[in-house]
């Protein structure tokens, strides 16, 4: 089973540990030493727990639930929203395996195991499909590890969005992909924890270069377009292991320059080619996040 690395294992283990540069992104915590990249901190909401919590799952901790409720009372449909979003991950797996016949594909920002996740959306679809998940939380790396033993064509390795050439070399990654294919990069529900700072279309742009035309993009984004209140619970997350950068529609879609838009284009995330038969919430844009797939020309 893959360890691209020595410092994805979660360890309850954490006195004495010498005190970490911060790097980029990285929140005072009020406990210097206790970089929560390399050490196990329940006392720290996560991003990917909170996550989890509002999909139903077990791997959090009180502070990630006393977030997520904070989020709850802002938000009334997050819950709903959340299952949205897995749901929209289902569709375009579905969709770019099935339909456009990709064939591998980079989920970053993986998340921790939940129901329907990409590699066993892709293999129902296509058993040759290859897929790569990238996280940086310690968490996510131990749960995705175990989840993935003994499977063939699907690993999880560990590195940072901030930086892309990193992932692209990990020979985890290479022995996986071809770059002579066209990929799937999947970017959902991470982006809105990257700041205009480290500049999020440059870091797409770098993920996708070195693949060919027919390569996709897959973006979901929160938005406070519609729901001004969505910037209130981003800043619920001042405290947490990532911060929250709400953009606009418009600055979604400008993430995605140089690519071009597959129909239906930027929309809510329930719009995003629903299935046959679905009845279309009335609330669609209580999903707080908008959908985008873009192709490279
Ligand atoms: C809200 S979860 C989304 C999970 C999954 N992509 C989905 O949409 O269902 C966001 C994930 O992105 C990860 N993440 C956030 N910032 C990251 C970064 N800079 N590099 C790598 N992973 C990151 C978090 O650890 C978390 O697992």
């Amino acid at each position: 089973m893959v360890n691209s690395g020595n410092r994805g294992s979660v360890s309850s283990s954490v006195g004495g540990t010498p005190a970490p540069e911060p790097r980029q992104g990285m929140p005072s915590t009020g406990s210097p030493g206790l970089d929560w990249r390399t050490n196990f901190r329940p006392d720290i909401p996560s991003a990917a727990r909170v996550y989890d919590y509002l999909l139903g799952g077990k791997d959090n901790y009180p502070v990630d639930r006393e977030l997520a409720r904070s989020m709850m009372a802002k938000l009334p449909n997050v819950r709903t929203a959340a299952q949205w979003n897995r749901a929209f991950l289902q569709r375009v797996v579905r969709y770019l395996v099935g339909e456009i016949g990709i064939r591998q594909i980079i989920d970053i920002g993986a998340g921790l195991p939940s129901v329907g996740n990409t590699h066993e959306v892709a293999f129902d679809v296509a058993r040759d499909a290859r897929v790569v998940y990238v996280d940086h939380d310690p968490v996510v790396l131990a749960h995705g590890r175990d989840m993935l033993q003994g499977i063939r064509n699907a690993v999880i390795i560990e590195h940072d969005l901030l930086e892309p050439e990193a992932i692209l070399a990990d020979p985890v990654l290479t022995k996986l992909i071809d770059f002579s294919e066209p990929a799937l990069l999947m970017f959902l529900g991470i982006l809105h924890f990257v700041s205009d700072d480290a500049d999020p279309a440059d870091l797409i742009t770098r993920l996708h270069a070195p693949f060919p035309s027919g390569s996709h993009v897959a973006i979901s984004h929160a938005t406070s377009d519609a729901t001004p209140e969505v910037r209130d619970v981003g800043r619920d997350f001042d405290r947490a292991t990532e911060q929250v950068h709400i953009r606009t529609r418009a600055e979604v879609l400008d993430l995605a320059a140089g690519l071009e838009p597959v129909p239906p284009g930027l929309v809510w995330l329930p719009e995003w080619r629903p299935d046959p038969g679905t009845d279309m919430p009335g609330n669609v844009t209580e999903s707080y996040v908008c959908a985008l797939v873009a192709t490279k020309p």
